[in-house]
């Protein structure tokens, strides 16, 4: 029986997390990470459902309505939540996607619960999206959510896209159920990738793994009676208006002064913003910038790194592992450098605020974006459009999404701690000329190519199956 809804998203998580107060109450909480920084805007103009896991395990609450979107929860037994979201989603996919940083374990029980938990979110999304609807399936946690969609429902127009980077085949040849993700993948008529590269990987994948013919970002599937499958690159973004427009406020500007007061006033400030997950190279950043700091390049008091880490994925293994090198290093440099009134790195571990947010980006001298790889990284794009007074320099990896558009960037490699310092150096020193043209390029680029036009782009190309070259241009 069909829904009511001519858009469905469907997603690991939904926009809001439920949190159990002490007092056996229920609340709600901005969930963390990209996905829902970029999708929470568009959804909030559309007419639409978001189908999605609330955080918690156990019985799923009844659809509500939260942060101006409809949501529908689906539900996930403890079990689920340690086999399908800890386990396949984190401790196989995402290092397997992420270049192999930490080793990607493979346990048969962990597949068994990802293909359950993802034929209930097909099913969710079955009841709910309405006879012909668009079905948008978000992310790696739900890569064969298409496939079992179209199964349930020929109807339906289906789209995904994945956040995180699609790995090179020689890499992504390792998971034992390549050939089920693919075809899992192949039941949408789209497959949207951050990277021009992240597509082609795909569409090699396609041909080396389960020999389809696949031609220029198409792939044809000869058992479906010849129907075409599209891949292609839609880098995601963020609602840079609304970021501008807050930057802007005075008390935003003020909590900004403030912010810098209560460090001491140092001379420099220098900011990190992410999610505590291997991938984002914090440990490099504070090897820098402690070697910064014995070099003598950099003195106490002069700057101070500000470290936002919010909590995440905190039972996986490698999560509790960096948690304890990020706190012992924190600790040493602080230990080794610090002076009564001056600690040379404020460690956060926790998620604050929108506004927060704003102040620290317009408080800081310097952005360090340094992940060891990243699907975009909208910490970057997010520091870009808070800058409406063209100040600050962005340090940004070669190896995030963002570099690809933000090509006046400082460009880093974070494995060359020298290369990482004198790009640090170099930031701390720039000519506020150079920082203004630089900032300016960054502004309009982000501007243009804000999340709004990243949802209408691959929606309107989800619309016009067969058309045959749906990049969107870099330039
Ligand atoms: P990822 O999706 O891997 O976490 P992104 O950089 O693409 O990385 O997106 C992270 C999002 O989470 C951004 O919108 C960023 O502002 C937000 N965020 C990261 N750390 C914090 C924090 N400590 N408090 C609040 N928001 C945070
Ligand atoms: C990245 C992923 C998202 C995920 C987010 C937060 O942005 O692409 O799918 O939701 O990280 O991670 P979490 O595991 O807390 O959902």
């Amino acid at each position: 029986m069909a829904g009511d809804y001519d858009l469905v998203v469907v997603a690991n998580r939904l926009p809001v997390d439920r949190v159990e107060e002490a007092d056996g109450t229920t609340s709600w909480r901005r969930s963390p990470g990209g996905l829902v920084t970029a999708l929470e805007p568009v959804m909030q103009r559309e007419d639409g459902a978001w189908i999605g896991w609330a955080g918690t395990h156990g019985e799923p609450p009844e659809p509500f309505d939260a942060v101006g979107v409809r949501c529908v929860p689906v539900g996930l037994s403890a079990d689920e939540v340690e086999d399908y979201y800890e386990g396949f989603s984190n401790g196989t996919l995402w290092p397997l996607y992420h270049d192999v940083i930490v080793a990607p374990t493979y346990h048969r029980r962990w597949w068994e619960a990802y293909v359950r938990v993802n034929e209930r979110f097909a099913q969710a999304a079955a009841e709910q999206a309405a006879e012909g609807a668009t079905v948008w399936v978000q992310d790696y946690q739900l890569q064969l959510v298409p496939r079992m969609l179209r199964r349930r429902r020929p109807d339906l127009r289906i789209g995904f896209f994945n956040h995180i980077p699609f790995p090179p085949f020689e890499i992504f040849a390792q998971l034992p159920w390549r050939g089920a993700i693919l075809d899992g993948l192949l039941g949408a008529d789209l497959v949207g990738f951050q990277r021009p590269a992240d597509a082609s990987n795909f569409l090699r994948a396609c041909r080396r793994a389960i020999a389809l013919p696949a031609r220029q970002s198409l792939v044809r599937l000869p058992d479906e009676g010849g129907r075409q499958v599209r891949a292609a690159s839609f880098p995601i973004s963020i609602d840079a208006a609304a970021l501008d427009e807050m930057a802007r406020r005075e008390d935003i500007q003020e909590r900004a002064r403030e912010i810098r007061r209560d460090l001491g006033d140092p001379q420099y400030v220098l900011l990190g913003v992410d999610r505590l997950d291997y991938t984002k190279g914090i440990l490099h950043r504070l090897k820098a910038f402690e070697e910064l700091l014995s070099d003598g390049r950099i003195q106490v008091g002069e700057a101070a790194l500000v470290q936002v880490a919010t909590p995440s994925r905190e039972r996986v293994e490698q999560y509790v592992q960096l948690r304890q090198d990020v706190e012992v290093t924190v600790g040493r440099i602080n230990g080794t450098y610090a002076e009564i009134g001056k600690t040379p790195v404020q460690y956060l571990h926790h998620s604050y605020g929108r506004e927060e947010m704003a102040a620290l980006f317009l408080a800081a001298d310097v952005m360090l974006v340094t992940s060891l790889r990243d699907g975009m990284n909208l910490v970057a794009k997010e520091y870009v459009a808070s800058r409406y007074d063209e100040r600050g320099a962005l340090v940004l990896s070669e190896f995030t999404g963002a570099a690809d558009e933000l090509g006046q960037a400082i460009m880093v490699n974070p494995h060359d701690i020298d290369g990482l310092k004198d790009a640090v150096v170099r930031a701390l020193h720039m000519s506020p000329r150079e920082a203004a043209r630089r900032m300016r390029a960054m502004r309009r680029r982000v501007r243009e190519h804000d999340v709004q036009r990243w949802a209408a782009t691959f929606l309107e190309a989800l619309e016009r199956p067969g058309a045959e070259n749906t990049e969107i241009d870099l330039t």
